[in-house]
């Protein structure tokens, strides 16, 4: 390929732009803000300075990449573009004006993508007259360094729409996935359990913020603890992807936001970025920023049963019981929903395990993860889980509820 476009220079589209411009492509980079366009520029020149720094990219393709970057403060004439991406904030107006901009901008046969997270790929397409022409290229931050890129079908894109958006992302290096358009996609969806549950087992008193990181990484071999991450990413944009697609889920109790992050939120806490979230960043080493508020709390003998059985294949033998609870709340709700995706043919099984290991480096594969566990043990600890929450949302994924 050899021309693109990307639409907003901000974190994602700036990123895509330096991936794209580094394998050879003329981009053209458009965003309205002046700021951020020479913001989204010098980012990229620092980006690749440093990889010229540690021997990994040469001074000339280093000039040569940033020559092929061409900045513009609005959609003009992109009359040579194989391919456009938009990357601009996450509204359905706002993405719809850019889409239609794009129809008049674009030759017919160029395909348009969005990067949108959370917002459904085939309402995008509505703004467009040739909505065959749209799909969903959901690229992870930092997109240049993240293996992962899901494609989206919308209802009405043309499958060579989708496998030149696949082509194209595989060319760059990245590893794309397809999904159908659902809300949250693969990533977004199925990863929700782990912060979520993680919430909760606070909000309900069982363990702490750095009990909780701990016991996923330590036994759950998670890079990341799910409060590590969610102030990683930032507490605002990891509640604004939960809000979106529990709406779009209907309200379902697994996907419901939870009071403790919507507090933080409206405090200004926000992770990393403002220094506070779930960890206090002043000091040299974070910190969990607030005790919990420890209650006790029993599991009765027949859900021990099931949960040891879980924790026992899954490898988490030796853990103690609030470590073992603790592990099987968070790890079912991830293989659950990786069941429930499976079922509600969001994508091949492959793929879920593909994309919940190069989007979000989990350890491994939730459904291979689940075949490991065995069907009938994921079942047994759903199926006690559910029966103590109350709110149904641990009822066993068709999947793993006819396991035999
Ligand atoms: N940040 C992430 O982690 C992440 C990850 C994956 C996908 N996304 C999605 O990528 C998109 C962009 O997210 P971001 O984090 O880069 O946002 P951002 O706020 O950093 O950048 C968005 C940019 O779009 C520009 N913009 C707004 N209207 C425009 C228009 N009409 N024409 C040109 N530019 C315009 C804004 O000036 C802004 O610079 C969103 O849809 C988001 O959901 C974000």
């Amino acid at each position: 390929m050899n021309e693109i476009a990307v639409i907003g220079a901000g974190t994602m589209g700036a990123g895509i732009a330096q991936l794209a411009a580094k394998c050879g492509c003329v981009v053209h980079l458009v965003d309205v803000n002046g700021d951020v366009l020479a913001g989204g520029i010098d980012a990229i020149a620092k980006r690749f300075a440093r990889s010229v720094e540690k021997g990994r990219m040469s001074e000339a393709d280093r000039d040569a990449a940033m020559d092929r970057i061409k900045p513009a403060s609005a959609i003009g004439d992109l009359d040579s573009v194989e391919l456009a991406i938009e990357a601009v904030v996450e509204n359905m107006d706002v993405k719809h004006k850019v889409f239609a901009q794009l129809e008049n901008a674009t030759p017919k046969s160029a395909i348009l993508a969005s990067n949108t997270s959370s917002l459904s790929v085939s309402k995008i397409a509505e703004s467009v007259g040739d909505p065959s022409r749209v799909v969903g290229m959901h690229f992870f931050n930092p997109a240049p360094v993240m293996p992962l890129v899901e494609v989206i079908a919308g209802t009405e894109s043309a499958p060579a729409s989708i496998d030149f958006a696949f082509q194209a992302a595989k060319s760059w290096g990245k590893v794309p996935v397809r999904a159908k358009d659902t809300p949250g996609f693969i990533v977004n969806r199925v990863a929700r359990g782990f912060y979520l549950e993680a919430l909760r087992l606070l909000g309900e008193g069982v363990a702490g913020i750095d009990e909780i990181d701990q016991v996923m990484k330590t036994h759950g071999g998670f890079r990341m603890g799910p409060f590590e991450l969610m102030d990683l990413v930032g507490l605002d944009v990891n509640l604004a992807v939960s809000t979106s697609v529990w709406q779009q889920m209907n309200k379902h109790p697994r996907f419901t936001p939870h009071e403790i992050q919507q507090s933080l939120v409206e405090a200004g806490h926000l992770g990393r970025k403002t220094g506070r979230g779930f960890y206090s960043y002043e000091k040299e080493h974070p910190l969990a920023a607030f005790p919990v508020s420890r209650q006790s709390f029993e599991v009765n003998p027949k859900l021990g049963d099931v949960l040891n059985a879980f924790c026992t294949r899954s490898g988490v033998a030796s853990a103690g019981s609030t470590e073992q609870y603790v592990f099987a709340r968070i790890l079912c709700a991830i293989l659950n929903e990786a069941g429930l995706a499976w079922g509600a043919r969001v994508a091949t099984s492959d793929d879920i395990d593909i994309a919940m290991q190069k989007g979000t480096n989990y350890p491994k594969g939730p459904l291979a993860w689940a075949d490991e566990i065995g069907g009938r043990n994921v079942r047994g600890a759903l199926r006690g889980l559910n029966d103590v929450v109350g709110d149904g949302r641990y009822e066993p994924a068709k999947i793993f509820a006819e396991a035999d």
